[in-house]
């Protein structure tokens, strides 16, 4: 048989209410055009991101029972570091709330204003924490992960003689360089092992530190095992441990492959930068052995780093998103090619191509989603990243994109069955679509909050 089966059984379930077209038409109103502001329980599908939204196993529920409260030396934190000791070969392991709080610790700890830091992409967080203390982030990935269309094994690598480039010319502003796994502002796509040895090697010829972005390591080794020679037969571990070799330091989300609802941490090989790291934490965070999260925590993404890495659950994972992409190829609907790890990201502008940027398609296509089927992505194009300038005019994003991020171990066949059905359909009845102008919004990250009406 071909088919590729979800790697688990259902134990617990949590229903969907269902909705009708006429509802969501009201809801959507009332909730300004923005599907932000409805309600989670109002959504069929929600695919607006895979952070913290996965399922845990039975294995990690009976873990959380087993969480050690303490507030300083607890028996969950040395657990913990064990495990992550193990997959990374690296000693110092400090745990934040999330990712963003990893990067915050780090980057005050370190980073002084002036700096520069290059990387593949930047995640927003990771470019708000470095331009909040006034260091410049650069994006600087290989040009063909800017092109939807172009099929490449490893999109996510970075430009390597551009970094040099800047490490040459810039090499006084430079406290580390930065690579994401997988590349999540470039569409999910992976860097390869050949890539982050050579980076490392760049960066140490210039007596730099590698940080590793490494919220979705796990999905990154499964891509190097089925595209990059010579890892065929190398299990998915060994695979980690070996892009872990070449960093000096990471920082994590625990929310996408630690398999958790929350949680993150930095890690360092050396102590160099530990004392700074930790007392910022306990500012910030909280004591050193917990930072932001509670002990019940700790003890399920000590089982959910382990879990993550599981072959048979990478595998079905990648299949998901591949799936789709072949649905929607199928239905002559545009995305990003290869799909990426975690997500599929339509190119709204090959389903509405007849919309003005000024009625920000992919806003629209991510309504008509909604209106469809009851489905919530997310929009990557000029609401997100656009401006509204002081004499009422827009700057416009390059892409028009809606972003379907898969929560973890949660929709089965399916649902991803029903959503390539509703696309379809929404595809069909483009003509349809109606775009939108945007009537309040506050002055930063204005697709969270601001107010639509349609044109
Ligand atoms: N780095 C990357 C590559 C991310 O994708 C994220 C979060 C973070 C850092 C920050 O981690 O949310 O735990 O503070 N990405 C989520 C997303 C929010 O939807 O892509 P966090």
């Amino acid at each position: 048989p071909k088919t590729l089966i979800e790697p688990f059984r259902i134990k617990s379930v949590e229903p969907i209410r269902m909705t009708t077209a006429a509802e969501r038409a009201r809801l959507l109103e009332e909730a300004r055009l923005n599907v932000f502001k409805l309600r989670a329980e109002d959504v069929l599908i929600d695919w607006l991101t895979d952070s913290g939204t996965g399922a845990m196993s039975a294995r990690q529920w009976g873990a959380i029972m087993e969480g050690d409260e303490s507030y300083a030396g607890a028996r969950s934190f040395f657990r913990l570091e064990k495990v992550i000791q193990d997959i990374t070969g690296m000693q110092y392991f400090v745990p934040t709330h999330q990712g963003r709080a990893a990067e915050k610790v780090l980057f005050t700890a370190v980073c002084k204003q002036g700096d520069l830091v290059p990387n593949n992409c930047h995640f927003d967080t990771t470019r708000g924490n470095l331009e909040y203390l006034g260091v410049e982030a650069l994006d600087l990935v290989e040009a063909v992960g800017l092109q939807p269309a172009t099929i490449a094994p490893f999109k996510g690598n970075i430009d390597l003689a551009r970094a040099e480039e800047v490490l040459k010319k810039e090499g006084q502003r430079i406290p580390f360089g930065m690579l994401t796994v997988t590349n999540n502002t470039g569409g999910g796509q992976p860097v390869s092992m050949a890539n982050i040895r050579a980076y490392a090697q760049l960066l140490k010829k210039y007596g730099k530190p590698f940080i590793m972005d490494v919220c979705r390591f796990a999905e990154n080794a499964m891509f190097i095992k089925m595209r990059e020679p010579g890892y065929e037969n190398t299990s998915i571990k060994a695979i980690a441990q070996e892009m872990f070799s070449y960093a000096d330091g990471a920082t994590m989300s625990a929310k996408k492959d630690g398999m958790v609802n929350i949680g993150g941490f930095i890690v360092l090989r050396s102590d160099e930068w530990l004392d700074e790291v930790r007392s910022d934490l306990i500012m910030m965070e909280g004591f050193p052995t917990y930072g932001g999260m509670a002990g019940r925590d700790l003890e399920a993404l000590a089982v959910g780093l382990e879990e993550g890495l599981d072959e048979d659950y990478l595998r079905y994972r990648l299949r998901t998103a591949e799936y789709l992409g072949e649905k929607l190829d199928a239905a002559g609907v545009g995305f990003v090619r290869p799909t990426g790890g975690h997500a599929v990201y339509i190119d709204a502008k090959s389903v509405l191509p007849n919309m003005s940027v000024e009625h920000y398609p992919a806003w629209a296509l991510c309504n008509a989603l909604y209106l469809e089927g009851g489905i919530r992505g997310v929009e990557i194009g000029s609401v997100m990243f656009g401006k509204r300038l002081q004499d009422g005019s827009e700057t416009y994003h390059s892409m028009e994109l809606v972003r379907l991020a898969f929560p973890r171990r949660m929709y089965t066949q399916s649902h991803f069955d029903y959503a390539a059905e509703v696309i379809a359909e929404v595809r069909q009845k483009a003509d349809h679509i109606r775009g939108v102008k945007i009537i309040k919004q506050p002055k930063f990250l204005r697709h969270f909050t601001c107010e639509c009406a349609w044109v």
